[in-house]
């Protein structure tokens, strides 16, 4: 079933049918003003954390009776009405017709229904905290007709998202609001004094202008009446707002405004929400009676977002490709970059840092669209690594630098959560450093010094060779680095001194990484240090290869974990790519494994992280035995190891395979299998359910998820082969054979570089020459120095 389409012109997915399997969600605003929106205008917003900024409600686990940004519309001659998004009303579809375009942090919905067309745009301003709704309204009949139209949002008792769920018998009592002009203001603990520094006292508005105020309500159960829902409020239905406003009871932002359009008509409406006071309400509010300033607003954000997204396209014989690396794909990467694990319908914002995996991957995904933004996520994270050269495992939003306790401290334990150091945390700032230096050519950010978490301070090289002495202390008794309390894996402990082929395989790359830095710097004490322990640990990792695959890792105790043999969890997939990826690999073992991750884990949605699923033979450490077979970590299709397999396969020249893991987990190769998926067919989630579920081929965990950056990076670096280092660019795609080409317009280091890749022999992979500029140059390489302002590069396969 296809419920939309993308529109790649205008960056845009469009949903035709708003009776989507779930709630379809867009991300507006920036970390200082957050706002989730689905197809159906439910959502919340929250001023900097989801959990304690949160200023209007939301529900979650469920897709029933969901509170948004509704805009009702009656007709006051019928007493009919309904709303300016499908729901919460939900007429009948034959009657009401609907599209919404979700857009680069704006969505437009347009609805039809009884001669009354509607046009409602919702958005925050670029670097502004509160958001706008914009609605027009146009009378298509022949006839003038009376409408009243109520604008409504339903706010938090409290900014703390779970006192405002689960503490009434306080959060009930503390605020009230009040009607002055053209807005609701909602006061909370507005005894607690106005201006007293600590004051918990704060005020938030839901205005309008555009039309009179012909009513109002801060009362939601006034607004909605008893026993009723969003569906059917009683000030709607009776087409009067009662003007009531809530005490010691829950609040709510209703505004109606009641209209006469003769035939062709168009009203424009601006609603306006935030968390301001009165004044400052009023002010904002007056700057939206200028015309035009919502287009112009609209305009800025576009040519923002559009201009981010234009410093990579790509164009392919493959849609979904194009769709998902120019537009979708690219700006979930941002999304994941700026909110971490914060906010969606899934996370509820209680999770309130940084998990230092996470983002040191996220950043990954932008580096070739903003470097210098990245650059300065990666100082911060490298101002998150503790001076013995492991990362944090929760980077605090409030993080500061310097002055952190750690894992060894109990105070860390007790605020976090987390009672020791990850083996894998800081070992992923060597792939992001090594991207960003490539991107960029800042060669000098190596000797940029950055604090670290505890106090002291070092350069960024040092940092990171403190990165390799925190694993090169921490080894077990296999030589390889011990699982500390994880690994990349949550659901995998294999004890403090347990080991982990993940790891040692992210190490050895570590290594490989460090070791030329090391030596274009001269350091050659440290190359030939880097020399020993990476064999050493290349030595260790030649006894992990179990015939036709590497095993999962040794535990504490020395048993095997993913042995060939093992009745369960025999066969693992992250070692197997991250063998290749870290160069560790032979030929032999790379072309082997791979091809029994294709064998025994491909399914049509995607490759297994584990085969079979823990359902007997699992050990205590095993913490993914508790999830359902083929879900998850237990077997589960983990979408964020999908971009890994297809960075390897391309590595090893295997376009078409590559292409193949593409495509199986690409959202947007499910488009008209929509309901199958259920989740956003532009959004990668954190897993899908593989072969065993009675559900298989279905996604969870929206947005917010590693896989935005993996799968971006498997496919930028991997299948497109951009692959930038510190002197200029590696160009060697790995492509699906039937393609003739395709092309490639990238920003590079100021520079524009247009680039037509050709495919005369049909090829997978393999250079066969490069021009630039109309003169070859030998192999797959572009010198920077070699660049114009402009460039043509033409790479023929062969
Ligand atoms: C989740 C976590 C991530 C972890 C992964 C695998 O995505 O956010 O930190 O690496 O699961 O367990």
């Amino acid at each position: 079933m296809q419920y939309g389409y993308f529109d790649l012109a205008n960056k845009e997915y469009v949903i035709t049918r708003p009776d989507t399997p779930a709630p379809w969600a867009n991300y507006l605003g920036d970390p200082e003003y957050g706002a989730m929106i689905s197809n159906n205008a439910c959502g919340y917003s929250f001023v900097k954390s989801g959990a304690n900024g949160r200023i209007s409600r939301f529900r979650f686990n469920s897709n029933m009776a969901l509170p948004g940004r509704y805009i009702y519309i009656r007709d006051n001659d019928t007493a009919d009405y309904w709303s300016a998004s499908w729901q919460p009303v939900g007429k009948p579809l034959d009657q009401y017709k609907s599209v919404c375009r979700h857009g680069t942090a704006y969505t437009i919905m347009t609805a039809d229904y009884a001669s009354v067309h509607s046009e409602t745009t919702y958005y925050v301003p670029y670097h502004q905290t509160y958001e706008v709704w914009r609605t027009k309204i146009t009378n298509t009949s022949d006839k003038p007709r009376k409408l009243s139209v109520f604008g409504f949002v339903e706010f938090t008792n409290d900014n703390n998202y779970e006192q405002d769920q689960v503490n009434l018998q306080y959060t009930l009592f503390i605020t009230r609001t009040s009607f002055e002009e053209n807005r609701i203001i909602q006061h909370i603990n507005e005894n607690s004094g106005k201006d007293a520094s600590g004051s918990n006292h704060k005020e938030r508005f839901f205005g309008m202008v555009g039309a009179p105020v012909s009513g109002w309500n801060g009362n939601l159960d006034s607004f909605i009446g008893p026993y009723r829902t969003y569906s059917n409020p009683i000030a709607v239905e009776q087409g009067k707002c009662d003007g009531s406003m809530n005490y010691n009871s829950n609040a709510c932002g209703a505004l109606q405004s009641d209209l006469e359009l003769t035939p062709g008509e168009t009203a424009e409406l601006i609603y306006i929400l935030g968390q301001r006071n009165s004044a400052e309400a009023a002010t904002i509010l007056d700057t939206y009676k200028t015309l035009g300033k919502v287009d112009a607003e609209i305009a800025e954000l576009k040519n923002f977002w559009h201009k981010e997204l234009s410093n990579f396209q790509v164009n392919t014989p493959s849609p979904e490709f194009n769709n998902m690396i120019n537009v979708w794909n690219a700006y979930q990467c941002f999304i994941t970059f700026i909110w971490s694990r914060a906010a969606s319908f899934v996370y509820c914002g209680l999770r309130n840092g940084y998990g230092y995996r996470d983002t040191v991957q996220d950043i990954q995904g932008i580096i070739h669209l903003d470097p210098e933004m990245a650059a300065d996520k990666i100082r911060f994270m490298l101002s998150a690594q503790v001076d013995n050269g492991g990362g944090l495992p929760l980077v605090k939003f409030n993080h500061n630098a310097g002055h952190e306790n750690t894992p060894d401290d109990p105070e860390y334990v007790k605020e976090t959560g987390h009672p020791s150091y990850r083996a894998d945390d800081a070992l992923w700032l060597f792939p992001t450093i090594v991207k960003y230096i490539g991107e960029s050519g800042n060669k000098a950010f190596l000797d940029e010094v950055i604090v670290y978490a505890n106090g002291g301070e070092a350069t960024v090289y040092d940092h990171l060779k403190n990165a390799i002495r925190f694993s090169m202390e921490r080894l077990g008794a296999h030589d390889m680095p011990a699982g500390l309390h994880a690994d990349w894996n949550d659901c995998l402990r294999m004890g403090a001194k347990g080991e982990s082929t993940f790891v040692a395989f992210q190490l050895y790359y570590a290594m490989r990484v460090i070791r030329d830095m090391a030596q274009q710097r001269g350091d050659s004490d440290y190359v030939a240090y880097i020399d020993d322990i990476q064999a050493k640990l290349g030595a260790s990792l030649e006894k992990c290869w179990d015939g036709d695959r590497f095993i999962r890792g040794i535990r504490e105790d020395g048993v095997v974990v993913g042995a060939k043999k093992d009745p369960e969890a025999s066969m693992w997939l992250n070692p197997q790519s991250w063998a290749v990826i870290s160069g560790f690999a032979s030929k032999d073992q790379a072309e082997q494994s791979m091809e029994s991750v294709h064998r025994i884990l491909n399914t049509p949605y995607g490759i297994k992280l584990l085969d079979p699923p823990y359902r007997a033979h699992y050990f205590d450490g095993a913490l993914m035995h508790i999830f359902n077979p083929d879900t998850k970590e237990n077997g589960g299709i983990f979408s964020q190891s999908q971009g890994w397999a297809i960075l390897a396969e391309s590595l090893l020249g295997h376009g078409n395979r590559a292409f193949e893991y593409f495509m199986e987990s690409s959202p947007a190769a499910m488009n008209d299998r929509a309901e199958i998926r259920v989740m956003e067919p532009y959004v990668h989630g954190q897993f899908t359910e593989s072969t065993a579920s009675p559900y298989a081929g279905r996604s969870h965990v929206h947005w917010l998820t590693g896989t935005a950056s993996t799968v971006m990076v498997g496919c930028v670096e991997g299948i497109c082969g951009m692959r930038p280092n510190a002197d200029g660019l590696v160009i060697s795609p790995s492509i699906p054979s039937s393609w003739d080409g395709f092309t490639i317009e990238k920003n590079f280091r100021g520079k524009h570089l247009s680039i037509r890749v050709e495919n005369p022999s049909h090829v997978q992979s393999g250079v066969k020459s490069l021009t630039l500029n109309g003169k070859e140059l030998s192999g797959d390489f572009v010198p920077a120095a070699e660049l114009k302002d402009q460039n043509e590069i033409t790479v023929v396969l062969g």
